[in-house]
């Protein structure tokens, strides 16, 4: 997809603060530190739009990006950083559950699990959570440049087995370094946000 124009909307922590409903959106989950920002830079083909940092916990609020005055971007807090209080954690739960159960415009949600390492037990509840929700599970494996390609298949089994995948489910390896698996990912986000461009 051709990006004419990417910005950050608002960075919201409460429903009030979201952008009005008149567009289509997809969100992106995941632990802390896995790559969600990064990501969404790749994807939009800009450095530092959405911040990034190799300390855990950088994304705090829920981040939405307006793509071509199309649809809407949104990076979600990052779950899973053991150095957070339990009221950062009550925070972040409180924070999700609120824009996971009132946006209705949320076309889908892509979950980002490390490609390297086994999906953890709060990877398998969020996942758990985006089926139940009705969503189709879409998960993209990231840092794929961390795993030589000969291991890339035992990888995704083990990551598609943990998360209890099935059938229609999709896992794609990415790399926001590499580059890698771009083009797959935008056709699935451009079935979702209704753009073929
Ligand atoms: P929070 O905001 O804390 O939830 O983290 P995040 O999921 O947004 O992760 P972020 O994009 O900030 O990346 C975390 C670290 O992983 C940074 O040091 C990135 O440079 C690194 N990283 C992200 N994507 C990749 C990748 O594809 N390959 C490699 N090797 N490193 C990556
Ligand atoms: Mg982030």
């Amino acid at each position: 997809m051709k990006i004419t124009k990417a910005e950050l909307v608002i960075s919201a922590v409460s429903r009030n603060q979201y952008p009005g409903e008149g567009l289509p959106e997809i969100a992106f989950a995941g632990r802390s530190n896995v790559g969600k920002s990064s990501l969404i830079n790749c994807l939009l083909n800009r450095k530092n739009l959405a911040r990034t940092s190799s300390q855990p916990g950088k994304t705090r609020t829920i981040n939405f990006y307006r793509i071509n005055d199309s649809f809407f971007m949104v990076d979600l807090p990052g779950y899973g950083f053991a150095k957070v209080s339990k009221s950062e954690r009550l925070k972040w739960g409180k924070i999700m559950d609120e824009y996971l159960n009132t946006r209705t415009t949320l076309e889908g949600i892509l979950q980002l699990v490390d490609m390297r390492h086994r999906p953890t037990e709060l990877d398998v509840m969020m996942y758990g959570w985006i089926k139940e929700a009705g969503f189709p599970g879409i998960v993209i494996a990231s840092k794929a440049d961390k795993v030589s390609r000969g291991k890339w298949n035992s990888h995704l089994r083990d990551i598609i087995n943990t998360l209890g995948m099935e059938g229609e489910d999709i896992i794609i390896p990415f790399s926001a370094v590499k580059r890698e698996g771009k083009e797959q990912l935008w056709d699935i986000i451009k079935h979702f946000v209704g753009n073929d461009e």
